[in-house]
């Protein structure tokens, strides 16, 4: 069998926690058959967004990215799996929910691409660099799930 130990990082953005929707969404990805290996709820200091979201500096939403993330707790995540990286981008749908289909995370549950409820990393490259920045090692906890073998 192919390796399932791929794995990426995603946040429930303010919006998400605001409206209720932090198990909904964690349950979508235990039920796809991944593995939770981390998670944390905490206010994410500006910093550190400014960080994750770099690489969008020069865009002009960037300024009002990092107060909408800074606007209230988040939920940071690292889910294991095969092919995590690209299955939960679909799962999210596309950036802007107008474009999204129903049956995604975004599709489902928002309007604005300014208010998209939920992160997720985009390549494997940038999922380690993300769970590198959020999460300590220690924090990655190493167990053996017990659905392993049947997924
Ligand atoms: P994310 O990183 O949050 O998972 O979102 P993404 O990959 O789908 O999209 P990205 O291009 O990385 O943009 C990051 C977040 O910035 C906000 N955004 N606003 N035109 C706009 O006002 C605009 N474009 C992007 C969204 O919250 C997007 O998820
Ligand atoms: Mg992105």
């Amino acid at each position: 069998m192919a390796s399932i130990s791929e794995r990426t990082f995603i946040a429930i953005k303010p919006d998400g926690v605001q409206r209720g929707l932090v198990g909904e969404i964690i349950k979508r990805f235990e039920q796809k058959g991944f593995k939770l290996v981390a998670m944390k709820f905490m206010h994410a200091s500006e910093d550190l967004l400014k960080e994750h979201y770099i690489e969008l500096k020069d865009r002009p939403f960037y300024a009002g990215l990092i107060k909408y993330m800074h606007s209230g707790p988040v939920v940071a995540m690292v889910w294991e799996g095969l092919n995590v990286v690209k299955t939960g981008r679909v799962m999210l749908g596309e950036t802007n929910p107008t474009d999204s289909k129903p049956g995604t995370i975004r599709g489902d549950f928002c309007v604005q691409v300014g208010r998209n409820i939920i992160h997720g990393s985009d390549s494997v490259e940038s999922a380690e660099t993300e769970i590198n920045l959020w999460f300590t090692p220690e924090e990655l906890v190493e167990y053996t799930s017990c659905a392993h073998q049947w997924i």
